[in-house]
């Protein structure tokens, strides 16, 4: 089967400020070297399809069948339609959907796939490749999946680097002079950001000045953390995601596997370690500055039944990655 043109898209960390953005304070996010590539290939079959090995326990879909697409992919064939990919496709083609990161567990997976789409579609359509305009229709998309997302995501997939989030102004942080290795684990406790939202929100209704006050501490620590970014200084990183991960506790997010994967990474090493995106399960990231501490952390956690991996903040967005032709 060969691959007739590809794009691809990085997945994303929040390293400070979840939960309180959602009430105007600041959030950081960096995008992450586990990247999602969507490819069209020239398949065996007669029809147009989509693939998705990676994501869903069934994996085929026929495109040209609307009434058979399954909801959690609605927003997948939203922008394949918008985009006119699925006009454009030829039977037998196949779109291939591969991805490096883990669904469901705030990484960004979704955001990572709109973005790719988007980009795929820009190129077949032949119309000139603004990033603004790609982080636009795949936003459209990401609305379609979450609700009420912030933007982040997309933004930080199609752009790459960092990004310093307040108040629907997204402004990118200079990230040349910070160097270290992250270890996500996964705590395979499934969770759901909008129930994790609803959960502060009811808090802060119950308790509006203790939450208040517990925003307003996350908010200093997300703004010394920029500085200290831009700086390079890891190891106060490190010190400011501890703090904002007893914050996140205080507000009732955390969780029990989340306390044992963040002890895994503090014994072996790391500078700092949080609970990354809605929390009550989900994926934990802490940061190292030696690769072997990085790689020993890995390695415990999965004795410990955890899953888990190292990756870096990477500058790359989204990209085309080549159309081969005959
Ligand atoms: O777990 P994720 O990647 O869906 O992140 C959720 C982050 C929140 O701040 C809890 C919600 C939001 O919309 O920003």
């Amino acid at each position: 089967m060969s691959e007739i043109i590809s794009t691809s898209a990085p997945g994303k960390v929040i390293l400070f400020g979840e939960h309180a953005v959602v009430y105007g304070f600041p959030a950081i996010a960096i995008a992450i070297n586990r990247r999602v590539k969507v490819s069209i290939i020239e398949g065996n079959e007669t029809s147009k399809s989509l693939f998705t090995p990676d994501l869903f326990p069934k994996n085929q879909f026929d495109l040209t069948n609307e009434h058979i697409i399954p909801e959690q992919l609605k927003a997948i064939f939203f922008l394949l339609k918008k985009t006119k990919v699925i006009e454009r496709l030829s039977y037998g083609q196949q779109i291939l959907i591969k991805s490096q990161i883990p669904p469901s567990a705030g990484l960004g997976s979704s955001a990572a796939i709109s973005v790719s789409l988007a980009m795929l579609g820009t190129i077949l359509s032949n119309q000139e490749l603004q990033l603004e305009n790609i982080n636009k229709i795949a936003f459209e998309a990401e609305k379609i999946q979450h609700g009420t997302p912030s933007g982040i995501d997309n933004f930080v997939s199609t752009f790459g680097g960092g990004v310093f989030y307040l108040k629907n102004s997204l402004k990118r942080i200079d990230l040349s002079k910070i160097s270290f290795k992250i270890v996500i684990i996964n705590t395979k406790v499934t969770r759901n950001t909008k129930d994790l939202v609803l959960l502060v929100k009811k808090r802060y209704e119950e308790k509006k000045d203790y939450v208040q006050e517990l925003f307003n501490e996350i908010k200093t620590i997300t703004e010394q953390a920029k500085v200290y970014i831009e700086k390079g200084n890891i190891d106060k990183i490190g010190e400011l995601m501890n703090e904002n991960q007893v914050a996140l506790e205080k507000l009732g997010v955390g969780h029990k596997k989340i306390i044992e994967a963040i002890n895994i990474l503090g014994n072996e090493g790391a500078l700092g370690a949080k609970l990354t995106g809605a929390g009550g399960g989900g994926c934990v990231i802490g940061i190292f500055d030696s690769k072997e501490e990085s790689s020993i952390a890995v390695q415990k956690a999965k004795e410990e039944g955890f899953e888990a991996f190292t990756t870096e903040p990477s500058k790359i967005g989204v990209i085309e990655n080549g159309i081969k032709k005959d």
